[in-house]
C-alpha cells in the first residue's frame, strides 16, 4: 500500500468521524414534513417558529391565530407581564400553540393558520419565510388545491397545514412539538436539548440512519408533560402541560405550570387573572382552610397539596392530594447509567481517533 493511498484512506477515515453526529447537508423537497398521527383526537400540538426578520410577539399571535395571547406565553414559559410589542429577533424560536386533527394516519393543524396572500408572495417564500420552513410550498398546494403554484392572487387566503400529532409516546402522554432540524445539530443532541432520547426520535420519526439528518428536515419531538388530578369528566380534560411551561385553565381563573423540580406533577394555583367567562372567579379552596396550591407536610417523605381536579359550568374542582416527595432511586439509576453510556461512547470514538494519528505516524 503506498503512502498516498493509506494517506487518502486515514483521511476518508476521518471524514467519516468527523461526520459521524453532525448535519452536513440543507433538506430539499421532497422532505414534506408529515407526522404519524392515529389519534382519532384533536389535541393541542406546538411547532418552533423563527422567524425570518426581527417581529413581534403580537405579529406572531396574528400570522399564526393563535387563539389566546396567554397560551402563547404559557408554551413559552414567559412571564404573564410581557407585552404584546415584544421584539422577537431572527435567531429566537418561538413556540408557537396550534390545535392538531389527525387524519387518514397524519396530523395538521386543523385548518388554521389562514394566510391572506399579499403582493410579492410566491408559495414558496409563504413556506420558506413567512412561516420559517414549517411547511413546503407543494403541501400549501395541495391542501388547498392550488392547479399552479406560480398562480397565487392577492388577498386570496391560504391554509397553512402545520405538522403535528395527538399520539401517546411510548405509552406516555406528550405534546408533540415540530423541530426544524438547524445546521451542525444531531439527533443526540437534539434528543438532549428536548429531553427525550434518540432512540425515541429515530422510531417516531421513520429515522434509520442518524448520519441523514438534514437541516431544514422538520422533526416530531415528543416533549414531556406533568402528570396532574384532573378528573376525566372536567372540560378541561386531559390538560397536557409540556415541561418548563404553565397554562390558564378554568376559565382563566387557574394558572398550572409543569416543572422538573416538582417531579413533573402539574401544580395549579388561582391565576390572579379575571375570567374570561364567569363574572368572578369562584372560590378554590379545599375542605378546611387550605388554598389551591397550598401544601402541608405530613410527614418526612410525604405532603398534602390542595390540588386542581378540574371544572364544570359552573364551578372549579379541588382536592387533597397526598405526594410522596423523596427522592425515587429507581428513575435516578436509569439516569445515571444513560449517561454513563454517553461517555463510554465518546470516550471509544476519542480513542479510535487517537489510534488513526498513530497510524499516520507509524506510516508516513
Ligand atoms: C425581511 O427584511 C428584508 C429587508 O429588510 C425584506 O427585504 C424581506 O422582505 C423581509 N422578509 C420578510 C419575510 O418579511
Ligand atoms: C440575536 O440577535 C440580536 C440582534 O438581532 C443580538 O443582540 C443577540 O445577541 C443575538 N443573540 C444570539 C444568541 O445570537
Ligand atoms: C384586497 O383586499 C383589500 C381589503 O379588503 C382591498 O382594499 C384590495 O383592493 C384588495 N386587493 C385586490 C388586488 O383584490
Ligand atoms: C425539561 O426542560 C428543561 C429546560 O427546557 C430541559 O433542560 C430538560 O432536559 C427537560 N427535561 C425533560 C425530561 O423534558
Ligand atoms: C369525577 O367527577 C365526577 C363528576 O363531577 C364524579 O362523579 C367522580 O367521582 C369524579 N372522579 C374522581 C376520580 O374524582
Ligand atoms: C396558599 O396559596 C395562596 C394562593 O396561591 C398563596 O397566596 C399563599 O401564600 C399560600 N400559603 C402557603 C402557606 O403556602
Ligand atoms: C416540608 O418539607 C420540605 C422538605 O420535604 C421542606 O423543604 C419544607 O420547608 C417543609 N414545609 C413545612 C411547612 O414544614
Ligand atoms: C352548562 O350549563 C348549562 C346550564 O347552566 C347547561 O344547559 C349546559 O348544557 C351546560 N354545558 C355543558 C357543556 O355542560
Ligand atoms: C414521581 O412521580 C411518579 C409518577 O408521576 C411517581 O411514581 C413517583 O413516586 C414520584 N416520585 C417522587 C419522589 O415523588
Amino acid at each position: 500500500m503506498g503512502t498516498l493511498s493509506l494517506h487518502r484512506l486515514v483521511l476518508s477515515l476521518l471524514l467519516v468521524f468527523l461526520s459521524h453526529s453532525t448535519t452536513t447537508t440543507t433538506a430539499q423537497p421532497p422532505f414534506p414534513p408529515s407526522f404519524k398521527c392515529t389519534t382519532t383526537t384533536t389535541c393541542t400540538a406546538l411547532v418552533g417558529y423563527k422567524p425570518s426578520n426581527s417581529t413581534t410577539l403580537a405579529t406572531i399571535q396574528s400570522l399564526f391565530q393563535i387563539k389566546t395571547y396567554s397560551s402563547l406565553l404559557g408554551v413559552n414559559n414567559f412571564p404573564n407581564t410581557t407585552p404584546p410589542n415584544q421584539v422577537v429577533s431572527s435567531n429566537q424560536t418561538v413556540r408557537i400553540p396550534f390545535p392538531c386533527r389527525c387524519n387518514g394516519g397524519k396530523g395538521l393543524s386543523n385548518k388554521v393558520p389562514q394566510y391572506t396572500v399579499v403582493k410579492d408572495d410566491w408559495l414558496s417564500t409563504i413556506a420558506t419565510q413567512k412561516f420559517g420552513g414549517l411547511v413546503t410550498y407543494q403541501q400549501i398546494q395541495a391542501v388547498n388545491n392550488i392547479p399552479n403554484p406560480n398562480l397565487i392572487l392577492v388577498n386570496q387566503t391560504l391554509w397553512i397545514p402545520l405538522p403535528c400529532s395527538c399520539d401517546d409516546v411510548d405509552g406516555k402522554s406528550v405534546v408533540h412539538y415540530g423541530h426544524v432540524v438547524a445546521q451542525r445539530s444531531s439527533v443526540d443532541s437534539i434528543a438532549d436539548e428536548f429531553g427525550t432520547t434518540s432512540q425515541t426520535l429515530m422510531s417516531l420519526n421513520g429515522i434509520t440512519d442518524p448520519k441523514k439528518l438534514l437541516a431544514g428536515q422538520v422533526l416530531d419531538v415528543p416533549l414531556k408533560v406533568c402528570s396532574s388530578s384532573i378528573n376525566s369528566s372536567s372540560l378541561d380534560y386531559p390538560l397536557l402541560v409540556a415541561n418548563n411551561s404553565y397554562a390558564l385553565t378554568a376559565n382563566n381563573c387557574v394558572m398550572c405550570k409543569c416543572h422538573p423540580t416538582n417531579n413533573f406533577t402539574l401544580q395549579c394555583q388561582p391565576s390572579g387573572s379575571k375570567s374570561n367567562k364567569w363574572a368572578t372567579c369562584p372560590a378554590l379552596q379545599c375542605s378546611g382552610d387550605m388554598l389551591l396550591g397550598n401544601s402541608t407536610n405530613i410527614s418526612s417523605c410525604s405532603r398534602s397539596t390542595c390540588s386542581y381536579t378540574g371544572y364544570t359550568n359552573q364551578t372549579i374542582l379541588t382536592n387533597l392530594v397526598q405526594e410522596n416527595t423523596c427522592p425515587a432511586p429507581a428513575s435516578e439509576r436509569n439516569g445515571a447509567s444513560k449517561i454513563n453510556l454517553r461517555g463510554y461512547r465518546s470516550l471509544a470514538f476519542g480513542l479510535l481517533f487517537i489510534q488513526l494519528l498513530i497510524l499516520l505516524q507509524i506510516f508516513m
